[in-house]
């Protein structure tokens, strides 16, 4: 069987949907990927099997240029078993407490207040100036080592590990140089507070300097700072889902005026789970078959690609009718169940690599949503088109907003 990596680099978004459309059996798309033998999966009964551990594991599965700009080297994400739990329980703790959500959203709110209130005349890239907003509230979240000068440096880093991790060339060096660059900066920050004799304040940060790991070590320097990037930089890249928010108001402005009349949040809420369906982010998700497996009769061999499409999956019409239609009306009466609506991954947060910011971004994307609506700004004329081919994607302009002059 020919090996598609080439053609994934092409189509980008396309590549899965493509393949499944040709496949005997849609559920199923046997390929060859990266050498390997890949088996994708899709559907949530496919989001079950998935992430049984008994069925995929992490280590080995995710490409070096992936580790080397997106996740780092010894993350969580490449973890299994006993250590996986460990590693992962310092996430979930700090990120999905109800109260820790709350105050990310408060300094989210704070940043966006100052970033947005000399509004006079000026033309803003709602991308970027998200990226600036969520940089100042990760940092004072979660007391990221950063002063007002070198937050906006922390933006645009994050951003470039996120924006070059799939493409060979000029986009993934500087993805790399970002990674090295911010993986020093935390790595010198984290040994500095091991070795004060000033007691820590209690904050994320605090907590992975103290992090022990199932062997019952402090995490090395260099995971250390790996992992406060794993909290860093997809902060900063829920500035994807803000651009795609502001799109979404542009072109369906009934959403602009629900939004503007919210008042508990309902309709903010599920205006960010739409935006989190229907916006390409998240291509797919991958592991290792952990041995010899069957799904629906299709056999994969042990150490096969095990891939789940998620693209694919959020636009399926059999869990979303008229899935290309923008409407978070279809999230105002019920919340997605957790095995369909799958954009920050599937199963269970504690035991599985179910993404354990998803209530954070839900709950921040939400408030700037629900901020951009309510302020006045127009939208001069501009390149809007989101080419699926590029892998992560945005509004080619990143969505210029022009504020009124006061
Ligand atoms: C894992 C997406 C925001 C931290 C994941 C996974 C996806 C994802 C697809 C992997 C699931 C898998 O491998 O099965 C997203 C998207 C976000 C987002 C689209 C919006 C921008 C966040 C935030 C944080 C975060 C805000 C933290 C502040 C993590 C971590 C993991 C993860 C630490 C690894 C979990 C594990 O391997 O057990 N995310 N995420 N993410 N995410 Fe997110």
């Amino acid at each position: 069987m020919q090996d598609r990596t080439v053609a994934l680099l092409l189509q980008g978004y396309g590549w899965l949907p493509d393949l499944r459309r040709r496949a005997p059996n849609g559920d199923v798309v046997r390929t060859r990927l990266l050498g390997r033998t890949a088996v994708a999966l899709h559907g949530p009964e496919a989001v079950h099997f998935f992430y049984d551990e008994g069925h995929v594991r992490r280590a080995g599965a995710l490409p070096g240029p992936v580790l080397d700009t997106l996740f780092g080297r010894g993350a969580v994400h490449t973890l299994d078993g006993a250590d996986h739990r460990v590693r992962k329980a310092l996430f979930v703790a700090g990120l999905t407490d109800p109260a820790a959500v709350a105050s990310f959203v408060d300094h989210a709110e704070t940043a966006w207040r100052a970033a947005f209130a000399p509004s006079g005349g000026r033309e803003v890239v709602l991308f970027e100036e998200a990226a600036l907003v969520l940089a100042r509230a990760v940092r004072d979240w979660a007391g990221l080592p950063y002063d007002d000068g070198e937050v906006g440096g922390l933006a645009r880093d994050c951003l470039a590990m996120v924006d070059g991790f799939a493409t060979p060339g000029p986009r993934h060096l500087r993805a790399r140089r970002a990674r090295s660059r911010q993986e020093g900066v935390l790595a010198r920050a984290v040994e500095e507070a091991r070795g004060s004799t000033v007691s820590a304040a209690d904050t994320p940060f605090a907590a992975f300097v103290r992090h022990r790991d199932a062997g019952a070590g402090l995490l090395d320097l260099h995971t250390a700072a790996v992992e406060l990037l794993n909290v860093a930089r997809p902060a900063i890249a829920i500035a994807w889902f803000v651009a795609f928010a502001g799109h979404a108001l542009h072109r369906w402005p009934e959403t602009r005026e629900h939004l503007r009349d919210d008042g508990p949040g309902a309709y903010a809420t599920a205006f960010a789970h739409e935006v989190r369906r229907f916006y390409p982010f998240v291509p797919f998700v991958g592991g290792l078959a952990a041995r010899d497996l069957e799904w629906r009769g299709e056999p994969i061999p042990e150490d096969a690609l095990l891939l789940l499409d998620v693209y694919g999956q959020n636009h399926d019409a059999a869990l979303w009718p008229d899935p290309y239609r923008f409407d978070p009306g279809r999230f105002l009466s019920r919340p997605p169940h957790p095995d369909a609506l799958i954009p920050q991954g599937g199963g269970d947060v504690h035991t599985g690599h179910r993404c354990p910011g998803e209530d954070i971004t839900v709950a921040v994307l939400a408030a700037l949503s629900r901020a951009l609506a309510r302020q006045e700004w127009t939208v001069p004329p501009q390149d809007l088109r989101i080419p699926l081919r590029r892998i992560p994607t945005a509004p080619r302009s990143g969505f210029r907003i022009a504020l009124p002059p006061v």
